[in-house]
């Protein structure tokens, strides 16, 4: 079973990728990532917040006319004790591609252009095999375009790609008043890649505590129909790698990906639901599924349930919310 894949021109031994979470926030959970079987890694991100803070600290250690950053630090006690910056972030990054055969991939978080370049540039230095920008962006303010978000979203894209060689791509949202040209814009601008998409985390309510609540809470299967959906729209209508994030959590979920038309899918929730091992229960399971359906290598199957270019995608689907609906009227919820 040839199970090999290009990735945004990388090689991967396999379509599976370990998208940004703890369980890559340090060499070790990196190295038992790739034991585990996934053709590559993609680290937890740096954030935008991150940058700044120790932005901030640097132009505070330059005013206090200090020689060198660890006596620095003793002057900034609570600096020190703040969570890992950049340059530890950079650091981990070039010990995990020491560590591993497979390619490494730094992420960066951010909703403004500022800033990025300089560490896209350190963690291309580090060895970081790609670069996935992670723009998590809610718009919250009324005032805010539709066109100045996507804007935004490509003018982080031009920044990047400006300062790097190696691969970008983008990992986006899936609320866009048209998601399709918004992934054609950042095709045009040069993305290697388009994640789809992030998983906005939407903080609840507790009517006993009268509390907001934010809880990352991992995803359920059916939350892959959404960006699925859109990698069938997508395939063969831009350049760019199409990697789908959210929702895999057994070995069928791959393989729906890839049939839609992803290059390759990657993985959170259920590996921390079910530990590092799981890759290896998804790989080995999508082997068994080609070999049960007469499939020799990934490319034979990838993208055959795609929405063929030339189709009239409003049409499309349009047709098929239309007969999904019939049907439920008919069947299982009917006659209404
Ligand atoms: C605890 C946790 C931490 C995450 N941290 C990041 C992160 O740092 N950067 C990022 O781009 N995505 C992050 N994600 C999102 C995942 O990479 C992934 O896109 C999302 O969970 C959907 O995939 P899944 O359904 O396989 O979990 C995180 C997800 C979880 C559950």
């Amino acid at each position: 079973m040839q199970l090999s894949t290009d990735y945004m021109g990388l090689t991967l031994r396999n379509p599976l990728v370990a998208s940004p979470s703890p369980l890559s926030k340090t060499v070790d959970g990196v190295r038992r990532l790739a034991d585990a079987g996934v053709g590559a890694v993609v680290l937890y991100s740096l954030f935008e917040e991150q940058l700044r803070r120790e932005a901030a600290l640097n132009a505070r250690l330059a005013d206090a006319g200090a020689e060198s950053f660890p006596e620095a630090l003793s002057y900034f006690p609570d600096a020190a004790k703040e969570e890992p910056g950049p340059r530890a972030y950079v650091s981990m990054l070039e010990r995990a591609v020491a560590a591993v055969e497979v390619p490494v991939i730094g992420s960066l978080n951010g909703v403004t252009p500022g800033g990025w370049a300089g560490y896209a540039r350190a963690m291309q230095d580090a060895g970081a095999a790609a670069i996935e920008l992670n723009i998590y962006y809610l718009p919250g303010g009324p005032e805010v375009s539709g066109r100045d978000v996507e804007q935004r979203h490509v003018d982080i894209l031009a920044r990047v790609k400006a300062a790097v060689t190696i691969p970008v791509a983008v990992k986006l949202g899936p609320h866009f008043s048209s998601t399709a040209e918004m992934a054609l814009r950042l095709d045009a601008a040069g993305a290697d890649g388009l994640v789809l998409f992030n998983r906005f985390l939407q903080p609840d309510i507790d009517p006993e505590t009268l509390a907001v609540v934010s809880t990352v809470g991992l995803s359920s299967p059916a939350e892959a129909r959404l960006p699925r959906t859109w990698i069938a729209l997508l395939r063969g209508r831009v350049r760019a790698a199409l990697a789908a994030t959210t929702g895999v959590e057994e070995p069928a979920d791959v393989a729906r990906y890839l049939l839609a038309g992803a290059d390759v899918v990657m993985t959170t929730s259920a590996l921390l639901r079910h530990g590092f091992g799981h890759a290896g229960v998804l790989l080995d399971g999508l082997s068994q599924w080609m070999a049960r359906k007469g499939f020799a290598t990934v490319d034979d199957l990838r993208g055959i349930l795609s929405v063929a270019p030339g189709t009239d995608e409003a049409a499309y689907e349009r047709a098929s919310y239309v007969s999904a609906l019939r049907n439920a009227n008919t069947s299982a919820y009917g006659p209404w």
